[in-house]
């Protein structure tokens, strides 16, 4: 076991410092195996491991969670989710935003059940050359299931990094010099559980605000903490501001309370996914904003809906109407029944839209969607 007070000649190893405040402290997570991992010679399963990371890399571990658990319980092993219909794998991932990814996944069990055997593979460049796996996913489940030592950097790195050495470079230009760190500091021995532990201390201890360094294993090691400026850190760009786009949407509604809803196309920004129907998207306000209605009636203006994408906010006027006859041949469309409205592989901006039409029919507050807005980076 490291001892947290080294002697003072001897240079404390910020590895072992970490882990053994993992050791104490990790967060008990359904995809982690109980650490010391290493030492019990067990390994996390890869399946769990890389569906968790896919997942977090879109919203909050709170968030995660229950997708996760949905997930593993409906496709317990990669083999499951490869024979699963793609629309029922973008129905399960609705709300947790950013659609590519879902059917990347799609795409990525479906690789590994059909040329590996079912087998994820365990390097770093092996996972690399999976659909939908990029540097990030593919150190964090080298690391994480198969114990290589893969330099694992995602937000919380770099702002415990950032700190640590005091890096003076704004993000995204100091990226360089914060993996550098990370190489040098990942150990050979468990560094699977030293990447958990590195994201665990950021989320819970070296968090962008009011970080408690008092109980900072690397405190002592911290130049940011040593300046008294720990929430300095990282200096980051000044953002530019996201263009704005405009559109209309329409909410029609039956007696019975059914939706009317159709499927986006299959490719571009929300591809395949369900909505209700809708202008184009635009730089400017439509000018005739019932233009684009999917059907005569006596549409209302009923508010307004405002969703950020990962390059542009968009604002939506939304109408309403109530349809006292409805016509299932009426456009490409179909009525979904309001028991099932959130069975269908709805995004965000979509419940949001429909909650507006009609409170408590389908509320976009719930759910992912909100912790979502935490991770700036990646937002659909
Ligand atoms: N965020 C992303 N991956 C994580 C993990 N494995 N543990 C904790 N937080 C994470």
């Amino acid at each position: 076991m490291p001892s947290q007070t080294p002697a003072a000649d001897v240079p404390p190893n910020p590895a072992a410092l970490l882990l053994a405040w993992y050791d104490r402290s990790h967060r008990r997570l359904p995809w982690r195996i109980t650490p010391p991992m290493a030492a019990a010679g067990e390994r996390a399963d890869p399946y769990r491991v890389w569906l968790s990371e896919v997942m977090l890399q879109q919203t909050t571990v709170q968030a995660v969670k229950p997708y996760f658990e949905a997930f593993l319980a409906r496709w317990p092993r990669v083999e499951d989710l490869a024979a699963a219909e793609t629309d029922a794998v973008m129905k399960a991932w609705a709300g947790l935003g950013y659609y590519a990814r879902a059917r990347n996944l799609k795409k990525c069990a479906e690789a590994v059940a059909r040329d590996h055997g079912g087998r994820f593979p365990g390097t770093e460049e092996g996972l690399r050359a999976l659909p939908g796996i990029g540097a990030y996913t593919a150190a964090a489940v080298a690391a994480i299931a198969f114990n290589q030592p893969s330099a694992v950097v995602d937000g919380n790195v770099e702002r415990v990094i950032s700190r640590i050495e005091a890096i003076e470079t704004p993000l995204p230009a100091s990226r360089p010099a914060i993996r550098r760190v990370v190489v040098s500091l990942t150990p050979t021995d468990r560094p699977g559980d030293f990447a958990q532990a590195m994201m665990d201390l950021g989320a819970t201890i070296c968090t962008p605000r009011k970080p408690v360094c008092a109980l900072c294993p690397l405190n002592a090691l911290c130049a940011a903490y040593k300046a008294g400026m720990p929430e300095r850190f990282p200096l980051k760009l000044a953002k530019k501001a996201k263009p704005v786009r405009y559109g209309t949407a329409y909410v029609a509604i039956a007696p019975d309370g059914a939706v009317y809803l159709r499927k986006r196309a299959e490719t571009g920004l929300l591809g395949g996914m369900t909505e209700v129907p809708g202008s184009d998207w635009t730089s400017a306000p439509q000018a005739e904003p019932l233009s684009d209605a999917p059907f005569p009636a006596d549409w209302h203006e009923a508010g307004a809906v405002v969703h950020v994408f990962t390059h542009f906010e968009l604002r939506l006027a939304v109408y309403r109407a109530e349809i006292a006859t409805p016509d299932s041949r009426l456009g490409n469309g179909w009525w979904q029944p309001r028991s099932s409205l959130m069975d269908e592989a709805l995004p965000t901006v979509m419940k949001k839209v429909i909650a507006t039409a009609e409170p408590g029919l389908a509320d976009g507050k719930k759910g992912a969607s909100g912790a979502r807005a935490k991770r700036k980076d990646m937002t659909a």
